[in-house]
C-alpha cells in the first residue's frame, strides 16, 4: 500500500496543533527552569519545531542545541527550516539512530537539558529511560511533551460500535508494536510516565494534560490542519488495513467517509495526550 503524503509536510502541519496543546503550565516551568545559555539535546527532533518555538518564545536566546532524528529527509528539512535562527542558537543537527548515538555519547558528553517532544511513546519507555538520562547532567532537566495517553476520539460518530472497536484496534496496533525486535510502544504512555520516572529516579516538577483538539471554523481547518488530520487518517488506515478483527468493506467504508468528512470540515479529532518536565536523577 504506497503511503503517498510527505512526513516533514505533516510534521510541519503539526505545528499549530501542538501549539495550542502544549500543557501551558509544564511549559511554564520549563521557561522558569531554563538554565542561562544552556546545552540543549532534543532526541526525535523531526524537522526542527520546536528549536523554533523555544526561539520565537524567547525561552532560549544563546544556546547550543543537538537535534538528532533517524530519517536524513527530517534533518534536510530542518537544515533548511532552520537555516535563519540567530547566530546565537548554535545548532548541531544529525541523521543519527537514537541508540547509536547513546553508544556514541554517553562517556562524553553530558547535556543540561534534554527534550523529547511527541517520541517518547515510541519507545520502550521503562528500558529507555535509563540510558537516556545517562545523557544528562545529574540533577539535570528534561521536557517530555505530547505522550499518547489512550484516548482518540473523532467526531460525528459514524456507528458508534463501529467507532469504538476500530479506536481500541488501532490503540493495540501501538502496543503490539516491534521495532528491530524490541517492543516499541504504548497506547498509554502518558499515565504510565508517573510510575516509569519514578521508577528512574527522575523528579517530576510538573505534568498535565495535551490534547490535540482539531476542528474546522467558518474558513475551514487552520494553517495545514486539513493535512494533518489526512495524514493521520492515512496512518489508522494503514495500520488497520490487513486487521483481520474488522471486516476488510465496513472498514475501507469508514476510512472514506472519514475522509469525506475532513473534506468537508466536519471532522473533530481529539487525541489525549500528557506532558512532564523534571529533574534526571542526582
Ligand atoms: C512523531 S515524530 C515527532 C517529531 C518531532 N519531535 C515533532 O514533534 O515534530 C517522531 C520522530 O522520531 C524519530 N525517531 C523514531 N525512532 C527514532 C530513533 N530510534 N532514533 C532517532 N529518531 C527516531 C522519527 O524519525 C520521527 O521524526
Amino acid at each position: 500500500m504506497p503511503f503517498l503524503y510527505s512526513f516533514p509536510r505533516y510534521l510541519s502541519a503539526k505545528k499549530t496543533v501542538d501549539d495550542r496543546a502544549l500543557n501551558a503550565h509544564v511549559w511554564e516551568t520549563l521557561h522558569q527552569q531554563m538554565p542561562e545559555q544552556p546545552r540543549i539535546l532534543e532526541i526525535g527532533a523531526g524537522i526542527g519545531t520546536m528549536v523554533e518555538r523555544l526561539v520565537e518564545q524567547r525561552f532560549i536566546s544563546s544556546a547550543s542545541y543537538t537535534a538528532i532524528d533517524s530519517q536524513v529527509e527530517n534533518i534536510h528539512t530542518a537544515q533548511q527550516r532552520l537555516a535563519h535562527l540567530p547566530e546565537s542558537i548554535n545548532l548541531t543537527l544529525e541523521a543519527i539512530d537514537l541508540f547509536d548515538f547513546i553508544q556514541r555519547e554517553h562517556t562524553k558528553q553530558q547535556w543540561d537539558v534534554l527534550i523529547a517532544h511527541a517520541f517518547l511513546d515510541l519507545m520502550d519507555i521503562p528500558a529507555t529511560l535509563p540510558p537516556l538520562f545517562s545523557l544528562l547532567k545529574p540533577g539535570g532537566l528534561f521536557y517530555f511533551s505530547i505522550n499518547f495517553d489512550g484516548v482518540t476520539t473523532l467526531e460525528p460518530a459514524i456507528d458508534p460500535a463501529l467507532d469504538a472497536q476500530i479506536e481500541q484496534l488501532y490503540h493495540q496496533t501501538m502496543d503490539e508494536r516491534v521495532t528491530e525486535g524490541q517492543p516499541s510502544g504504548d497506547s498509554r504512555s502518558g499515565r504510565h510516565l508517573f510510575a516509569h520516572l519514578r521508577e528512574a529516579g527522575a523528579q517530576i516538577l510538573a505534568a498535565g494534560s495535551s490534547d490535540w483538539v482539531v476542528f474546522a471554523g467558518e474558513e475551514g481547518y487552520p494553517a495545514d490542519e486539513k493535512y494533518f488530520l489526512q495524514f493521520i487518517m492515512e496512518t489508522m488506515h494503514r495500520a488497520l488495513a490487513k486487521n483481520p478483527a474488522l471486516d476488510e468493506g465496513l472498514f475501507s467504508d469508514w476510512v472514506a467517509k472519514r475522509k469525506a468528512q475532513i473534506e468537508t470540515g466536519e471532522l473533530v479529532y481529539i487525541a489525549h495526550q500528557l506532558d512532564f518536565v523534571g529533574h534526571a536523577p542526582d
